[in-house]
């Protein structure tokens, strides 16, 4: 029996990149994946790529840019009718390269709202089911960006998931709700550009750790996909 079996996972930003490389590993692990891009024509690849593996897959859109469309996207996925057993948070956007002090209120913001403010909102709609469930995996994607001022709104936002990331851990912590945070190493994706060290495919099986981990297992830790680089050959 595959570990996965019959869970239901919600991967945001899997209609390409990273995303689309974990809804493709959780399907292969028996797992039904929750699809979700921009728009619902860019998840049509994913969703027939997951399908293959004979699970069930469905889709959903919405921009993670202000709190009510986070809203409306949370209402869509609960009017789905399946639990969210394994909530990844993975969408995320990056800056132009700007200098330091010349980074706009909006830009800020709006970096903010997508990669931190949508997950927390994610994870407030449901986290709580989890808990009652007394089964959950909450995996949110950081950064091991370092040294790069000029991205300042992305590495801040992504040091803000890791310090949310461990408070919600704590809270969780007696729940069997396990919630860690994974740095994928550089990707050659759209974010990560074409000059990044790894190619996409290397993020398997790395970024599944935190949702193949076992009841009382670690929670609150971070994971380094690439440590796993090529286990499963
Ligand atoms: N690539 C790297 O080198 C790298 C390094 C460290 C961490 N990470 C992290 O890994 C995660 C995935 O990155 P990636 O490289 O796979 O990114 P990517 O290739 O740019 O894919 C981004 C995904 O997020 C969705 N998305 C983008 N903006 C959105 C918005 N405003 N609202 C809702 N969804 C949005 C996109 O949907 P559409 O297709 O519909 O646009 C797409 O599915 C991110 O959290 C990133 O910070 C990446």
């Amino acid at each position: 029996m595959k570990t996965l079996n019959g869970k239901w996972a919600l991967v945001t930003g899997s209609s390409r990149g990273i995303g689309q490389q974990i809804a493709k590993a959780l399907a292969q692990q028996g797992c039904n994946v929750i699809v979700h891009g921009r728009q619902l024509d860019h998840t049509h690849t994913t969703l027939n790529e997951v399908k293959e593996f004979g699970v069930q897959a469905l889709a959903v859109a919405g921009e993670l840019d202000s709190e009510l469309q986070v809203r409306e996207l949370i209402s869509e996925v609960q009017r789905l009718s399946v639990p969210v057993d394994i909530l990844y948070n993975n969408a995320a956007i990056n800056n132009q390269s700007t200098p330091m002090f010349e980074f706009s209120q909006a830009e800020w913001l709006r970096t903010f709202q997508v990669n931190l403010f949508a997950t927390v909102q994610l994870c407030n709609a449901f986290a709580p089911a989890m808990r009652e469930r007394r089964w959950g995996r909450i995996i949110n994607l950081t950064s091991g960006i370092a040294g790069q001022p000029d991205l300042a709104p992305y590495s801040a936002s992504k040091a803000a998931v890791d310090k949310y990331t461990q408070d919600l851990a704590c809270e969780l912590k007696d729940d069997n709700v396990l919630v860690n945070h994974v740095d994928p190493g550089w990707i050659r994706t759209d974010l990560g550009g074409p000059n990044a060290w790894e190619d996409v495919a290397s993020v398997i099986p790395g970024v599944l750790v935190p949702a193949l981990l076992p009841d009382g297992g670690p929670s609150g830790r971070f994971y380094a996909a690439q440590d796993y680089k090529g286990l499963w050959g």
